[in-house]
């Protein structure tokens, strides 16, 4: 499939996905919205870890595209929500890890892009907010729940109510960021962290991804079961088998996510 905003490039097992629109710092338009979404649901079993990142120098994506929405009246409005919504759930509900390249500017729509990664590290040139209020709106990719997910209600609250945008150090000292790398490495850094998942168990990285987003929001006892229900489970499969055998044997296991 080709793409007109996007970018979907294989290398390996990881595949990296670049919203690529530079003239107008990546904004999430309509169309580019659907073919995120395409390409997320074109994603085959071999890819094992995808990287979300923008195209150019300047932004990751400068948020949704003010000029496409400046004219929406409601019904509309509620279109484009849900189209954003439902695109970042498919992003979120992928069974392998996902990784935010941050690479510039991750405002309104781009930060709740990145929100919707595993994590995120950031260039050092990164800046990242949710300035909507600036624009008499209010987030609308998912970004007033996540952020306050990742963050904390208070830390959610000011940077919504501000609108502020924040560099990359202090999202990562408020726990936004999970890593601030130099422009020219941020990219090999994430497929170094890829590389690294890459070797482990697929099913179990499916499983842990699963309990960890289930389990977030339930009570510890609740939470506790799903553990102990996914770990129970895994026993039987190839890769529990491999991945005890090798180990066992003093060999690296030769994992096949069965
Ligand atoms: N939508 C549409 N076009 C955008 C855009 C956006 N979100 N962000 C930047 N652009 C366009 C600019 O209009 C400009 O186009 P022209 O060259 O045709 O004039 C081009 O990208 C370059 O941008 P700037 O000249 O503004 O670049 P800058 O370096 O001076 O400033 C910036 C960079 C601070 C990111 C600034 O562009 C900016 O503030 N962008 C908007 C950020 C924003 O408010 N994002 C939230 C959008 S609302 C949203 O996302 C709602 C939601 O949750 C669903």
């Amino acid at each position: 499939m080709t793409y007109e905003n996007i970018r979907l490039e294989h290398e390996g097992a990881v595949a990296t996905l670049t919203i690529d629109r530079p003239k107008a710092l990546n904004a999430l338009n309509n169309k580019t919205l659907q073919e995120f979404e395409a390409a997320v649901k074109s994603l085959g079993a071999d890819t094992r870890v995808l990287i979300v990142t923008g195209g150019g120098e300047k932004a990751f994506v400068a948020g949704a595209d003010i000029a496409e929405m400046s004219a929406l009246e409601e019904p509309q409005a509620r279109e484009f929500a849900a189209l954003g919504h439902r695109a970042f759930a498919l992003l979120e509900s992928l069974s392998i890890p996902t990784i935010a390249a941050v690479n510039g500017f991750a405002l309104g729509g781009g930060c709740e892009l990145a929100l919707a990664c595993d994590f995120i590290y950031a260039s050092e040139k990164a800046q990242l907010g949710l300035p909507e209020v600036g624009l008499g709106v209010i987030p609308g990719f998912g970004g007033t729940q996540r952020l306050t997910r990742a963050v904390g209600r208070a830390r959610a609250k000011e940077l919504v109510f501000t609108g502020a945008r924040i560099d990359a150090a202090k999202a990562k000292e408020i726990g936004l960021v999970l890593e601030v790398l130099p422009a020219a490495e941020l990219l090999a850094h994430c497929r170094s962290i890829a590389a690294k998942m890459i070797k482990n168990g697929p099913l179990a990285i499916a499983t842990a991804k699963r309990v960890i987003e289930q389990g977030a929001d339930k009570d510890l006892g609740e939470a506790n079961t799903l553990e102990r229900q996914g770990f129970a489970e895994l026993f039987g499969s190839d890769d529990q088998r491999e991945g005890m055998k090798a180990f066992l044997e003093k060999r690296p296991a030769v994992f096949t996510g069965k």
